[in-house]
């Protein structure tokens, strides 16, 4: 491969061919197996819209009861899990906490058959159940607490918002946090699908993929950005902050965290959504003061770089949901691994399907021929 072949962050290169999702990032356009993400967030439940990632099609309702009514009767995790994580330290981060626990999956579900469907499917309902219930019981057992176990009564979105707060969920948050999940679910080539998809690609087991795809979720300039935006709009702290804090930024050449992005040279069409989420809910919560911050900055940044592409992306708006649903700002990042969970299993699936291990070259730029230097000559 010739030098000018080479893409830093492989920008432009195609690492697989796709039928999951679809961005064009000049429109402001994603859909999933060709659905419009409007239309899903309008319409869909988050359950629905993982099957129809992760099997290309909409499910009949008796599908979609079964998914359910598997999904629910395996949500609790064993005991021993939740014992492993009483060992973790309590100020670790969720991310690492999440991470630790997918990947211990695998030791307690080692059996490995990739041609078989109900493996596949069986893998599938055992991580959609297990993340969230992973991913509340931290959050207990960090406090000291014990987890609190899962509710069958409860649908997805809202039996994790039980298992957080160990109280029924208003609807309309439950009904908020649902299309939350939708709008996270899936998103082209982006670095955990793409870590999830090199992972696949060796025919390790599901569990080790989402392990690793977590692990990379959980960076700032990824999923991690989320928690970054409701420190920077603390730290701001006023409207009148917004044009200072945003210069100076821009003068360190540092990154505005919940802006930019690869693909997208509008605003993210999830933030757009997630813009409208947020005002629903504060309309029946009350105003927050950082959603102002957070509207003055999206104009300030629109002002100085909307020339070069760079708007909110689905990071922006996000965190100021779940922080007015009362979720600490360290859950944001694995509430994303909740959601992507679906896309992470549909991109294993198709990978499977047609599977040729990732094994790309590299420009080595190194020396050659040097000579071996004994220590006590250095
Ligand atoms: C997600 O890929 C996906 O699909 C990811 C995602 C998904 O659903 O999976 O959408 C989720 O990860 C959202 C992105 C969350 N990250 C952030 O919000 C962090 C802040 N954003 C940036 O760091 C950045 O925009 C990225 C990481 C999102 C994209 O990085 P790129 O494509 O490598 O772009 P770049 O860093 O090379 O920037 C190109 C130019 C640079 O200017 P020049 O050096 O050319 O002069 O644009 C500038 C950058 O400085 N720029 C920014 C900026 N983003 C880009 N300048 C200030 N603030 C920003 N946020």
């Amino acid at each position: 491969m010739a030098v000018c072949d080479y893409q830093i962050g492989l920008e432009g290169i195609p690492a697989a061919q796709s039928k999951i999702s679809h961005v064009d990032g000049q429109e402001g356009i994603l859909e999933y197996r060709g659905v419009s993400i409007q239309a899903l967030a309008q319409s869909s439940s988050f359950l629905e819209t993982a099957y129809l990632l992760i099997w290309g099609d909409f499910p009949q309702e008796a599908e979609l009861e079964d998914f359910k009514h598997d999904i629910t009767y395996h949500r609790r995790v064993k005991y021993r899990i939740r014992d492993m994580m009483k060992c973790f330290p309590e100020s670790g981060h969720p991310m690492d906490a999440l991470q630790a626990s997918a990947a211990a999956l695998g030791l307690f579900y080692s059996r490995r058959a990739l041609d078989d469907p109900a493996y596949i499917r069986a893998a599938v309902v055992r991580l959609l159940a297990k993340i969230p219930t992973m991913v509340a019981a931290f959050q207990h057992i960090r406090k000291g607490n014990d987890p609190i176990q899962p509710c069958d009564d409860l649908d997805y979105a809202a039996n994790f918002l039980y298992m957080l707060n160990e109280q029924t969920p208003d609807p309309l948050l439950a009904h908020i946090f649902d299309i939350c999940l939708i709008l996270h679910a899936e998103h082209t080539m982006n670095a955990s699908t793409f870590s999830a998809r090199v992972t696949s690609s060796t025919l390790t087991d599901p569990y080790a993929i989402v392990a690793s795809a977590v692990g990379t979720l959980a960076g700032p300039l990824h999923g991690g950005a989320n928690e970054e935006v409701i420190s920077m709009l603390e730290e701001i702290g006023s409207v009148e902050n917004v044009q200072p804090y945003v210069d100076s930024l821009l003068a360190r050449k540092a990154k505005i965290m919940g802006f930019g992005h690869r693909v997208y040279k509008v605003k993210d069409p999830r933030a757009t959504i997630l813009q409208k989420l947020a005002e629903q809910l504060f309309d029946k919560l009350g105003g927050d003061k950082y959603y102002d911050i957070a509207v003055e900055m999206e104009r300030v940044v629109a002002d100085r770089l909307g020339h070069r592409g760079i708007y909110p992306n689905v990071d922006f708006y996000s965190g100021l949901v779940y922080r007015r649903m009362g979720i600490p700002t360290d859950l944001f990042t694995p509430i994303f691994a909740i959601a992507r969970v679906a896309g992470w299993l549909a991109h294993w699936k198709e990978q499977l399907e047609a599977n040729r291990i990732y094994r790309p070259s590299q420009i080595y730029i190194g020396d050659h021929n040097r000579p071996y230097i004994p220590i006590e000559e250095r």
